[in-house]
């Protein structure tokens, strides 16, 4: 017989919480999980208009995640360069517009993470599978480096890695969950990060074929 009438809860994953990585990269744990349903049929929408592709790097090496954007600009890569183009160069069209559920968030995130207002006119839409991770990176393919970077995580966890001001400089490992909210600017503008290979982990409490055993990261950036 169980006599513990009151068992101790664990804390609800959706909790939100506030990680300083520094002073000028913040985590808001959990802050999209609300809006992820509306934000991820959203996104499915506008990917039937700019679908989801690999690109190649400018050597031509396939890049395995699979990206799309949304809003004015969108990062593109290929023989001629990385770049931000007004137009998907798949369909010689403008990129969707950026959602305002992801900009709303966005904004709210810069706000508290103490930046100033950003111009967010490029939102990187990447798509993890099993086994997909991105490489060691910094984001420098913008006009102005006093803007932050936001990034809004879907799916399944994945390990972040949170490197320095030098390629070579030790990384930290940092968990980004469904929902979770990311800003770095400042003097952390320009770390180098990555992502490691995704990996089968405890899935989201919804479920939408964008994040079946795989992530979301959407990424805005002020790009000029
Ligand atoms: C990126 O650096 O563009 C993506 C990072 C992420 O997927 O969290
Ligand atoms: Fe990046």
């Amino acid at each position: 017989m169980n006599l513990d009438l009151f068992p101790e809860q664990p804390a609800p994953s959706t909790e939100a919480e506030t990680q300083w990585l520094s002073e000028s990269a913040v985590i808001f744990r959990a802050k999209a999980s609300l809006e992820a349903p509306g934000i991820l049929n959203e996104i499915q929408t506008l990917l039937e208009h700019s679908p989801l592709r690999q690109m190649r790097t400018p050597n031509g090496k396939l890049i395995a995640v699979s990206m799309s954007n949304c809003g004015a600009l969108g990062w593109v890569s290929d023989a001629r360069g990385y770049r931000y183009e007004a137009q998907d160069p798949l369909t010689q069209q403008p990129w969707p517009s950026l959602p305002a559920q992801i900009h709303k968030l966005a904004a709210q995130a810069v706000r508290e993470a103490g930046f100033a207002p950003l111009r967010a006119e490029a939102c990187l839409i990447n798509r993890y599978t099993l086994g997909v991770g991105m490489g060691l990176h910094q984001d420098r393919d913008e006009h102005d480096f006093t803007a932050p970077i936001v990034s809004l995580s879907f799916g399944l966890p994945a390990i972040f890695l949170w490197g320095g001001l030098n390629r070579r400089d030790k990384t930290q490992t940092i968990i980004l969950n469904h929902g979770d909210i990311l800003v770095w600017g400042g003097a952390d503008r320009l770390r180098y990060h990555g992502i490691r290979p995704l990996k089968q982990g405890t899935p989201p409490p919804i479920t939408h074929p964008l994040i079946n055993q795989a992530r979301i990261n959407c990424t805005l950036r002020q790009a000029r």
